[in-house]
């Protein structure tokens, strides 16, 4: 018989041994952002449904049938957050942050919750990455969704993700969307008795998320629908296009809607190999509409979310995966002197390689040089630093390689070098 109290279906805990690729991961994406003049915002769980309702939309899937919703005590309808681009906007326009700032560059990190069907890839409680660029108009509107789509690529390049795929799409403006929506509907309409009961409901709601669908027999009626001729790729996107040729490898693929409601204009998508079925890894676009449905000005946007587990799936599939490179980039201090100065010493070191993404582990108040090799050797880390009274005095380490075997003395400032090439070894 299993444990009386268990996670809820979909939802799962994050525990120790698999928690450090998270941490390091948030932490890689902090870095990033902030070097690239984003700020972090965070917003409550909990939401008033309406606010996802007016967004994300009420014919999306997202809001038909996968939010958590419920009535508080006050018998008011609240929802937990499915995304973030909504509470996102309901925060700046909420405290006015536009009338301080001309545009805004924001990012957060943090638990999403979605009612699916849980599969892997696929949970009940997920985690997203995301960034929002709000009303930077100064830059026009192809050149910040080439941005967004570069802070994207050059992330996914910096946690050392390799094999990707971008896709894009053309939503067309406003105007253009709604004039596409009737031409789509009519040709749908046409072929309604062919089209599965989803399709059928979607085509009356919101038809462009026909082209989502994955049931086989509505393949050849959207196989045919003539988007190039109801939507032509416009000018501006054209643009993006031409600015990301030669930067960034991409597909255009037209059937590319999106699951919310908010878009116009581009979107896009990433895709990893090797995640199965929910291989989506990131996905966003430009919402242009957003802040005046939720009762602001005209607002431009563009932003994206990462979707944490798929990320980090991808990252423990690549060579070395994931597990591997944080087994490597882990170092363990051993003090062997009680001696005030060395002890500060070490402290200071650790915080050195600490901010250089090394991570330190270290047993304090040990002296003995056997008990800190048995502790790293529990860890499992595979280069273990000395100190003792001698190394203290010529400012110097010795470097104990458990793996090969080997052990060196190095200078301070040659230690960096020496633990750089041999963690990449
Ligand atoms: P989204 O495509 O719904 O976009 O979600 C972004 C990413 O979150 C997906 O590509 C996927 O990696 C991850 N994700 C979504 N649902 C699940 C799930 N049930 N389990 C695991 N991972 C999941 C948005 O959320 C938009 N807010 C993106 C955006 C930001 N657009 C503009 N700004």
């Amino acid at each position: 018989m299993g444990p009386k109290y268990q996670a809820l279906k979909g939802m799962e805990d994050l525990l120790p041994g698999e928690i450090e690729k998270w941490q390091w991961l948030e932490q890689k994406a902090r870095v990033f952002f902030e070097s690239r003049s984003f700020k972090e915002i965070r917003t409550p769980l909990l939401e008033y449904t309406d606010l996802f309702t007016r967004s994300v939309g009420e014919a999306s899937d997202i809001v038909h049938k996968e939010m958590f919703s419920f009535k508080d005590r006050g018998d008011r309808d609240i929802s937990l957050r499915p995304e973030m681009t909504a509470s996102v906007a309901r925060a700046v326009i909420e405290h006015g942050l536009l009338k301080t700032n001309k545009s805004l560059r924001l990012y957060y990190l943090g638990p999403m919750f979605r009612a699916e069907r849980p599969q892997a890839g696929r949970k009940r409680q997920f985690h997203q990455i995301g960034i929002e660029i709000i009303n930077e108009t100064n830059l026009g509107g192809f050149n910040v969704d080439a941005e967004a789509i570069f802070q994207l690529c050059s992330f996914l390049s910096e946690v050392g993700l390799k094999d990707f795929r971008l896709r894009l799409n053309d939503l067309g403006d406003a105007v253009q969307q709604k004039q596409s929506a009737e031409k789509l509907k009519h040709y749908f309409s046409g072929h309604k008795t062919k089209l599965c009961p989803d399709c059928q409901y979607r085509l009356d709601r919101n038809v462009l998320r026909v082209f989502d669908c994955k049931n086989e027999s509505c393949q050849p009626v959207i196989d045919k629908a003539p988007w190039n001729e109801i939507a032509p790729l416009s000018k501006p996107f054209e643009a993006l296009t031409g600015a990301l040729k030669n930067h960034v490898p991409f597909e255009i693929n037209r059937r590319l809607v999106r699951g919310l409601d908010y878009y116009n204009g581009t979107v896009f998508e990433v895709t990893a190999a090797g995640l199965g079925a929910q291989d989506a890894l990131a996905g966003g676009g430009r919402y242009d509409r957003l802040y005046e449905d939720l009762g602001s000005d005209s607002t431009p946007c563009t932003g994206f979310s990462i979707g944490l587990e798929r990320l980090l799936a991808a990252l423990e599939n690549s060579t070395p995966s994931l597990s591997e490179r944080i087994k490597l980039r882990r170092v363990y201090l051993a003090p062997l002197e009680e001696n005030q100065k060395l002890r500060t010493q070490v402290y200071k070191d650790a915080l050195y390689l600490r901010q250089r993404d090394v991570q330190v582990e270290t047993l304090l108040g040990e002296t003995s040089l056997s008990k800190h090799l048995k502790k790293a050797n529990q860890l499992g880390i595979r280069f273990v630093l000395i100190m003792g009274s001698s190394e203290f005095e010529k400012r110097c380490w010795t470097a104990k390689d458990m793996e090969k075997k080997t052990q060196n003395e190095w200078p301070w400032e040659k230690l960096g070098t020496y633990l750089e090439e041999a963690l990449s070894s």
